[in-house]
């Protein structure tokens, strides 16, 4: 058996009311339909096929970038005259050589879909069965009904305006998704007719040409209603991602991470924890963060792709991005750690410091507004308040070095290239642009006057 997986994307979705192709929308930083892909992905022995119309060219371009790339096929269904017609724009690329090979049509609009879900509906597919995942609502209104006869067996699938006042109290409906065998798709295809309310060719209308030759036809009931549900408006956008977020908070909640609220924090990508964690309220994880044992992420706090070690605190109002941070750090409130960031342990980054493409060596501390960037400091180094790292001349970056137990006096600028040496103490106010010689004092600023018997300007 062979399985080629349709996932239909198309569509404009004029009610996102937004430039973004549909399914480029992002439900925990992915798009709707990479995680379509993702699920697809990881049924075994599975090609994909995707169907795009409107904004294709932006589709493919976003995907260009994914490790998916290689394996996409792209069909392209220009004007969109309905989801048996996209289906049949990908027809070529299907393989037909069994009896017993399988299509999957999936929807890039339908993000929350599980391959546990899949795999279940394809056990049940053959050459001589289609299965179709249905749904039991309350709500039925708007979507596809399903058509059963006396015993009980599907007869066929009547689209809302197409149905019935009798039909359309039906409470089972398509969730759109089918596993089909491929050859009596491709003849079925050929089939559909447009004589409906939508002058669209329908995929749903194989169901009952199914039907008429005795086909069998199975219904997978969904449990999780989410699953199905597809977006066509930012308001579905946004209870999806709710739900996904709660999904994954009540994992971080299970594995024992102390979440202050579920209801506020965000997982866009991966995040991998260890024991005795705790994340206070709004918190953004983004990209790849990994949070060792007993890390403590503060209030207010965005932390992108970065790796925290064991006992680090993370203090509200902090942003972290491609950094690594060692154990027992502390960072915060307000700090701002850029990319190239590496913190040892031990370090303390204060209120109102920013740092970027900087090693920071163990036990070192710059408590209070600084910036440090472009630089590799030693062990046990001191950073005043209002300390400055010049990296840039206007044209090029240059690099500082400090070496060990350094001292930098408050509010001195450090002119890059320069390089400080182990116990170099710099007096307050200095603008540094020699090297300083291990254990020097450098002092670098015009010395004070006292004018005595000196008159402030009186008013006009
Ligand atoms: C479809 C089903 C309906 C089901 C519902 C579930 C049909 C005819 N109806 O209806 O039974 O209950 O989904 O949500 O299939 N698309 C294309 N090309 C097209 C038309 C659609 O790629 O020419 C894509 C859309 O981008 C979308 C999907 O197919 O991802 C579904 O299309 P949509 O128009 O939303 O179908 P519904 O009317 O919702
Ligand atoms: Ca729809």
């Amino acid at each position: 058996m062979k399985l080629d997986v349709v996932i239909l994307a198309a569509g404009k979705g004029s009610r996102m009311n937004s430039s973004l192709p549909k399914v480029l929308h992002r439900i925990g930083g992915l798009s709707m339909l990479e995680h379509v892909i993702a699920a697809a992905q990881k049924l075994d022995s599975s090609r994909l096929h995707i169907v795009v119309g409107y904004g294709g060219d932006e589709i493919k371009q976003y995907l260009a970038a994914s490790e998916d790339a290689p394996n996409l096929n792209w069909a392209s269904q220009e004007p969109q005259l309905g989801t048996g017609h996209a289906v049949q724009q990908a027809l070529p690329g299907l393989d037909l050589g069994s009896e017993d090979n399988l299509v999957l049509v999936l929807y890039g609009d339908v993000p929350l879909i599980k391959t546990s879900t899949l795999q279940k509906l394809l056990l049940q597919t053959n050459a001589d069965t289609l299965s179709l995942l249905t749904v039991k609502t309350e709500n039925p209104s708007g979507m596809g009904r399903i058509i059963r006869d006396g015993a009980d067996a599907i007869t066929a699938i009547v689209e809302e305006r197409d149905a019935s006042t009798e039909q359309k109290q039906i409470k089972e409906i398509n969730s759109g998704i089918m596993a089909i065998p491929a050859l009596k798709l491709a003849r079925w295809l050929s089939e559909l007719k447009n004589n409906n309310a939508q002058a669209e060719y329908h995929l749903t209308d194989i169901v009952a040409l199914a039907a008429k030759e005795k086909c069998e036809i199975n219904a997978q009931l969904i449990e999780d209603e989410f699953e199905t549900q597809g977006v066509n408006d930012k308001s579905q956008l946004a209870s999806l991602e709710r739900h996904y977020q709660m999904g994954k908070v009540e994992t971080l909640l299970q594995a024992g991470v102390a979440v202050r609220d579920p209801a506020r924090v965000d997982i866009r990508g991966v995040l991998e924890t260890g024991k005795d964690v705790e994340i206070d309220v709004n918190v953004i994880f983004d990209g790849e963060v990994t949070l060792a044992d007993n890390v403590a992420i503060g209030a207010n706090t965005s932390i992108k792709d970065a790796a925290i070690g064991e006992g680090s605190k993370i203090l509200p109002g902090t942003i972290i991005e491609g950094a690594v941070i060692g154990k027992n750090t502390t960072i915060g409130p307000y700090a701002r750690i850029r990319p190239g960031t590496i913190l040892k342990d031990n370090v303390k980054i204060g209120n109102f410091v920013e740092t970027k493409n900087a090693i920071i060596g163990k036990g070192s501390k710059a408590s209070h507004l600084a910036y440090i960037g472009d630089a590799e400091l030693g062990e046990n180094v001191n950073i005043g308040a209002g300390v400055i790292v010049c990296n840039y001349d206007g044209v090029n970056k240059h690099r500082t070095r400090v070496g060990n137990n350094v001292f930098v006096g408050s509010n001195s600028v450090l002119v890059a290239p320069i390089e400080l040496a182990d116990n170099a103490f710099i007096a307050a106010g200095s603008t540094i642009n020699v090297d300083v010689p291990v254990g020097d004092l450098a002092v670098a600023r015009s010395k004070q006057r006292n004018v005595s018997g000196w008159k402030r300007p009186g008013k006009k």
